[in-house]
């Protein structure tokens, strides 16, 4: 039940501190240690590489999830849109392991490619919120969200969830394979869920950015490089999916070959700036659209904020700020949508899992 929210998507981005905290309890053992089913440890440790198949945002979460699996335990990962895979199927490594991310485990798309790769012989792995679902039922091993009920169109907290959980697998792996992993998970995740609390309790400033850059444009650019790029196409999809502006997001560097064209005067354009290595450059895009007129909104995290920043999100582990740069993301959208008068929880020709290919 939505209780006292006025829409079930306010519900679900306010519950994600809680679902952080309850995928930590779930997956550590009493002594403390992450833990994850031994054989699941296995195939993946076992694999020469890690392809990930999913739709939507559970696709955008998977892009997410490369990075992480590759950079905490050195397996190389490929990220594919299910209903692509069907049709377009790439070289396989010679020892494959399968990941399927999947909010509902319904999406039918992503079932044709389990099907497809199973009989192939190949191992499987959904991560799912509905436990019992087609793609948890169908696939060799299941790792479950433990979100709750996710019931807005609009996907929130299982993208957070896919991502944390994705976090856990990644650094098992790690200790399995012996690698050495030079930050506290547990710890870690548990400074994201106290930096989420905080982002949600600035609802009023999403609702204002939303009102200033969003209530009457035609269309909207997010921008982002490095891991921000992932999170701002997700970012481009909330607000297209719920509140029906044209949307896209870029990689700050790409737009100079050709979307800049697209740039008048008043085009609200969306930074996130969240990573050391990039933050530059990203400015420097900023600038480059700036001075073709668009109203830049940058988003930037402690440490990296400059004087420009319109909002600063709180310090993460740098390979975490996905899973709190989103957030000012889910709810600038929320308040978009709420502003045009849209129906946030029903968009319009969207269902909660398609269940046709
Ligand atoms: O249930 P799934 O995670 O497999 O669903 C995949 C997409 O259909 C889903 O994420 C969709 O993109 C959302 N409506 C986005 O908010």
């Amino acid at each position: 039940e939505k209780g006292t929210y006025p829409h079930y998507m306010l519900k679900e981005i306010d519950e994600q501190p809680a679902v952080i905290r309850k995928i930590i309890q779930q997956y550590q053992n009493e002594s403390g240690q992450l833990v994850i089913d031994q054989d699941i440890v296995d195939a993946v440790d076992q694999s020469d590489r890690v392809y990930i198949i999913a739709a939507g945002t559970s696709y955008h979460a998977g892009l997410v999830g490369k990075q992480l699996i590759e950079k905490i335990a050195h397996i190389p990962v490929e990220v594919h849109i299910a209903s692509e895979f069907a049709y377009n199927t790439p070289l396989l490594s010679a020892n494959p392991l399968f990941i399927f991310i999947s909010q509902s485990g319904e999406t039918a798309d992503s079932r044709q490619v389990l099907v497809h790769v199973k009989k192939l012989g190949y191992k499987t792995l959904t991560v799912t919120n509905v436990p019992g679902s087609t793609l948890s039922r169908e696939a060799d091993y299941t790792l479950l969200l433990h979100a709750g009920p996710e019931i807005a169109v609009a996907s929130t907290k299982a993208y957070t969830a896919q991502i944390a959980v994705l976090s856990i697998l990644s650094e098992v792996i790690a200790k399995k394979r012996g690698l050495e992993v030079n930050f506290d998970l547990i710890h870690e995740l548990g400074i994201v869920a106290n930096a989420i609390e905080v982002l949600c309790d600035s609802k009023d400033e999403f609702e204002a950015i939303a009102r200033e850059y969003l209530s009457t444009t035609r269309n909207a650019f997010f921008i982002g490089r490095g891991i921000d790029f992932y999170v701002v196409l997700e970012a481009s999809l909330k607000l297209k999916e719920i509140s029906y502006i044209q949307a896209e997001g870029f990689a700050g560097g790409e737009l100079k070959h050709g979307t800049i064209a697209l740039i008048e005067d008043g085009t609200p354009i969306i930074a996130l700036a969240t990573q050391e290595s990039v933050n530059l450059s990203i400015r420097g895009n900023v600038k480059e659209v700036v001075a073709r007129g668009a109203n830049p909104c940058i988003i930037s995290m402690k440490g990296l904020e400059m004087e420009e920043d319109r909002f600063v999100i709180p310090e993460v582990h740098e390979i975490l700020t996905p899973l709190v740069s989103v957030i000012p993301t889910q709810l600038i959208a929320y308040y978009a949508a709420l502003h045009r008068e849209c129906d946030v929880d029903k968009p319009r020709n969207l269902a909660k899992s398609v269940t046709v290919e």
